[in-house]
């Protein structure tokens, strides 16, 4: 069994899908491992830790790649990619399947068994190989970090010789795994932190961290959560209410963090260009959602801007990957745990079980077709 951690094309993208730690882990399962040269540069590991940890490295991604029976990544494969693997090969990655119809078809026309670790159902068995959930935590920490590097005044309240200066006020909104590692972050930096979310589950989760929850709790947000415990996309009418409610209070916010998204929908667009403009200058928004479309309808992909008014609007692309080493720690133990579940214990080799609920619920593309029913190509 040849698995193989190939470099990531995307320049946005400095994560790599396997740490030292777990190449020994995978030797121990059986595996060969072979890493692309200079896969994990981004994230702090040199190849010398990889081969260390009893790794070989590939000079190429064709090297690499070549007649590999697992290979690990963080973005789905490009097309260059899938020419180099074998068919039948166990292609694991963030797919980001959304909409993304072609590239879905790529995978299964080049015979790959592609997994999209996103996919992974939020079952207790699962949590191990949660992808969203590492991710989003390190995220919601960043942009609390970002924002504070951003903003030009102070999180906490100091009382010095000189005077005083009054604590950040900090305004959440979305209060999932990201949402609630950004309140805990900014109260730790002593923020005055408020929150919002549509799932009353949050209500109860953002008070337990100290956080004042402000939401609009009517008969609609009681029946918000998904059974899968997600968001669903809200009526014209509530969204109405909650927008007039937001307007008073992000006014008087001097940070905002936005975490809000609907799972294969574009992000719902909280903030307004006329609540940036009630904001006094200086204040900073931090668009977590700003990928999937963004959740303030002035942030910029790839940018941070500054409006007329002064107030600096952050987008940063791939928020996880500003905290790579971090990140990636936590992204290769989700994989590893996975990819445990595909391989036996006695041949040491890949035997995937194709009714198993993680492999039906992620498995995208196999033996040249598109086998999740979510991504059926339409006729
Ligand atoms: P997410 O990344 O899909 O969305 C982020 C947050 O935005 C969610 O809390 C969502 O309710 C909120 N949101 C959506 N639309 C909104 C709107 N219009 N206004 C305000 N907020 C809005 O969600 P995430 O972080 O993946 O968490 C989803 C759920 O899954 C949560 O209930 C979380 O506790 C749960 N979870 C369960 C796990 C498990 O293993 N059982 C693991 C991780 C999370």
């Amino acid at each position: 069994m040849r698995i193989a951690v190939l470099s990531e094309a995307d320049t946005v993208e400095t994560r790599v899908a396997a740490t030292p730690e777990t190449v020994k882990k995978y030797k121990a399962l059986g595996a060969d491992v072979v890493v692309e040269a200079g896969a994990g540069l981004a994230a702090g590991i040199p190849d010398g830790e990889f081969e260390a940890a009893g790794a070989t490295i590939a000079p190429s991604a064709r090297d690499a790649a070549a007649d590999a029976d697992i290979v690990l990544k963080v973005r789905r494969p490009s097309q260059p990619d899938l020419a180099l693997l074998k068919r039948g090969a166990v292609v694991i990655a963030i797919m980001d399947p959304y909409g993304q119809t072609e590239a879905v078809k790529a995978m299964a026309e080049a015979g790959v068994a592609a997994f999209a670790m996103e996919l992974m159902p939020r079952i207790t068995r699962a949590q191990v190989m949660d992808v969203l959930s590492s991710q989003a935590n390190l995220a919601g920490y960043r942009a609390v970090i970002d924002a504070a590097a951003e903003y030009g005044r102070v999180f906490p309240m100091m009382m010095t010789a000189a005077g005083t200066v009054p604590a950040a006020r900090v305004f959440v909104m979305g209060a999932g795994v990201a949402g609630l590692q950004a309140i805990a972050t900014a109260r730790r930096l002593g923020a005055v932190v408020t929150a919002t979310d549509v799932r009353p589950a949050a209500k109860e989760q953002v008070e337990s961290l100290g956080a004042k929850f402000v939401a609009v709790e009517d008969e609609e947000f009681r029946q918000a959560e998904t059974a899968g415990g997600y968001a669903k996309e809200m009526s014209k009418e509530y969204q109405a209410k909650q927008a007039e409610l937001v307007a008073s209070h992000i006014a008087k916010q001097d940070i905002v963090i936005t975490t809000a998204l609907i799972p294969g929908r574009p992000a719902p667009k909280l903030i307004s260009a006329a609540m940036v403009e009630s904001m006094r200058p200086g204040s900073v928004i931090v668009d977590l959602a700003v990928e999937r479309g963004g959740n303030c309808e002035l942030s910029k992909p790839g940018e941070t801007i500054t409006t007329p008014n002064g107030v600096k609007i952050v987008g940063h692309l791939n928020m996880p990957g500003r905290l790579a080493a971090s990140a990636s720690a936590l992204y290769a133990r989700n994989i590893y745990a996975f990819v445990e579940t595909l391989v036996d214990k006695n041949t040491r080799e890949l035997a995937v079980k194709w009714d198993d609920e993680l492999v039906k619920a992620t498995c995208l593309t196999r033996d040249g077709a598109i086998v999740h029913t979510a991504f059926q190509p339409t006729a």
